[in-house]
């Protein structure tokens, strides 16, 4: 709930910014269902999140810190579980050229929003493709926040074992291939391996490999990517929220972003609520697939 403003001065607003990025940290932790509200103090500002979105702040906080805990705050404002995807593209809707590269479609304020997403999950998930082409670290290393469980979603153990995150032991991996397929030789020791059922086509459904995660106690789920793969979970009715980080660039050609089934009217189409925020020169769209439980 946005509170209009005069803009603060810079460290009033650096700290405000401050201030709401540990709101949103402690919120992901916060027992919602036997404590509906949670208050933050610091100095003499007050910030108190509501159980299902709300949020109000003594006194009023300056636009930035603001626009972080409405974007950010329907991620972390229930008990959960919640499953939220993000893909950064460009105007066209496009993840990357022909060729696989994608570094840097957005500016630096998306990647930071992009760890922000990181810390308040707890596992980041991308498909095979992107753990192979982009060899990912999927850690948080633009804002300080805790490191989620790095999942890589392989059903043909096709990701080579020199893979970062198959190499890097600082954080944990969680390698999901498809029943039948080897694991690799040759991986960090902080790297487990699961098991699970493929269909005819070779797929594994979206929700099996939600309830996996659940079972190893991952109850918030950053999709990261690449288009396959989250529109695999959208498909599958399985997306909380998509945040689209839309650059103003034209590719003109390359990897697709979201790729649905076919549909033959505009009354089949999809017509989530949606918000938006800058986020730099970028306009980050959030997207509300399914609603808050409250
Ligand atoms: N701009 C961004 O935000 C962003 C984010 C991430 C990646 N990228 C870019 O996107 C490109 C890769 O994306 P992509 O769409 O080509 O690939 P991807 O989504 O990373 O991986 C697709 C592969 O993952 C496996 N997979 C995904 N869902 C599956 C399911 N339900 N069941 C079974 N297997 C499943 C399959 O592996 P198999 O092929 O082995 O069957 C599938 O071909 C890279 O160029 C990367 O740079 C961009």
């Amino acid at each position: 709930m946005s509170q209009p403003t005069a803009p603060p001065s810079p460290r009033r607003a650096d700290s405000e910014l401050s201030l709401a990025w540990q709101a949103l940290q402690t919120a992901r932790d916060h027992p919602w269902e036997r404590e509906p509200e949670l208050a933050l103090h610091r100095d003499s500002a007050r910030v108190t999140l509501v159980r299902g979105g709300q949020w109000h702040a003594v006194p009023a906080l300056g636009s930035a810190a603001g626009a972080l805990l409405d974007s950010l705050l329907p991620l972390v404002c229930d008990a959960g579980p919640r499953v939220v995807a993000q893909l950064g593209q460009s105007l066209d809707g496009r993840i990357a050229t022909h060729s696989g590269h994608s570094h840097y479609i957005n500016g630096v304020e998306s990647r930071v929003h992009l760890h922000r997403l990181r810390a308040l999950v707890d596992a980041v998930l991308v498909g095979a493709g992107t753990a192979d082409e982009d060899d990912p670290q999927l850690s948080v290393r633009h804002i300080a926040g805790r490191q989620p469980l790095r999942v890589v979603l392989d059903p043909r153990g096709r990701v080579p074992a020199a893979r970062r995150v198959f190499q890097d032991p600082t954080l944990a991996t969680l390698h999901l291939l498809g029943e039948g397929a080897a694991a690799p030789d040759g991986v960090g020791d902080h790297v487990s391996h699961r098991w699970l059922a493929r269909d005819a086509e070779g797929r594994v459904a979206p929700q099996a490999i939600i309830a996996a995660l659940q079972q190893a106690g991952c109850r918030r789920v950053l999709i990261e990517g690449g288009g396959q793969t989250v529109s695999q979970f959208i498909a599958a009715g399985c997306v909380d929220r998509l945040h689209l980080l839309v650059a103003p660039l034209l590719i003109g050609s390359g990897r697709p972003g979201l790729s649905l089934p076919v549909i033959d009217t505009l009354d089949q189409a999809l017509r989530p609520s949606a918000r938006r925020f800058d986020c730099g020169d970028d306009t980050l769209f959030d997207i509300a697939l399914r609603p808050i439980a409250g």
